[in-house]
């Protein structure tokens, strides 16, 4: 049942989310605590990085959600909110591809813990805001039944190879990283974005929104 306003993708991206937050915070914890113990767990973490969080989620985001956005919402790919998540997900790939190069030790954590807190805050920018917002969106454009993909062979085989690392490396938060809803949270609120009424929101909503304060 999708439990979230909005077409299927929408619950489907959500519900990815936590499988993405597991594995983030498993990483972390073996970045700190077993790099020595589990060397080879490293190469398992990157190929779900690469095959399953880019490959399968993140390119269900930039390929059916995104255009989706921009063609029956008129929602610029260029700049805001979908630019920015766009920019976060190149970031991810480079801090993955120094997850592969780096020196283990303090050297591999710090990457893991940059790239930790790049898909936490990813995250928590999609699921308070932009999924939510997206949702009410294609509703009301009449795109109630956008699905997301289905995972193929490659994508089920990395994700169940994670599994016992996320068994093993429990999840580890951090307790210095603030995390918080919406966009006064948003490290690119009033610097490379206006926030979502700004970049959003038509001509009517900003009428209802005044007249209602009126
Ligand atoms: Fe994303
Ligand atoms: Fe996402």
């Amino acid at each position: 049942m999708n439990m979230h306003k909005g077409p299927p993708i929408i619950g489907q991206l959500i519900a990815e989310h936590e499988v993405v937050e597991r594995v983030v915070g498993s990483l972390h914890r073996w970045a700190v605590e077993g790099q020595e113990a589990d060397p080879d767990a490293r190469a398992v973490y990157i190929d779900f990085f690469r095959v399953w969080a880019k490959g399968f989620h993140h390119q269900q985001e930039e390929t059916i959600l995104f255009p989706a956005l921009a063609e029956h919402v008129e929602i610029s790919l260029d700049h805001g909110p979908l630019k920015i998540l766009t920019d976060e997900h190149e970031r991810e790939v480079e801090l993955v591809a120094q997850l592969e190069s780096a020196d283990q030790g303090e050297p591999t954590l710090a990457v893991a813990l940059e790239l930790a807190h790049l898909l936490w805050m990813h995250i928590d920018k999609e699921n308070s805001v932009v999924l939510p917002e997206a949702g009410e969106r294609l509703i009301r454009a009449g795109v109630g039944s956008l699905e997301g993909s289905t995972e193929g062979p490659d994508e089920v085989a990395v994700r169940e190879a994670v599994e016992p690392l996320v068994i093993r490396w429990t999840p580890l938060e951090d307790d210095d990283l603030y995390r918080g809803d919406g966009c006064m949270a948003c490290s690119a609120y009033g610097n490379t974005c206006g926030g979502i009424e700004k970049e959003w929101w038509n001509a009517w909503e900003w009428e209802q929104h005044l007249s209602y304060e009126e």
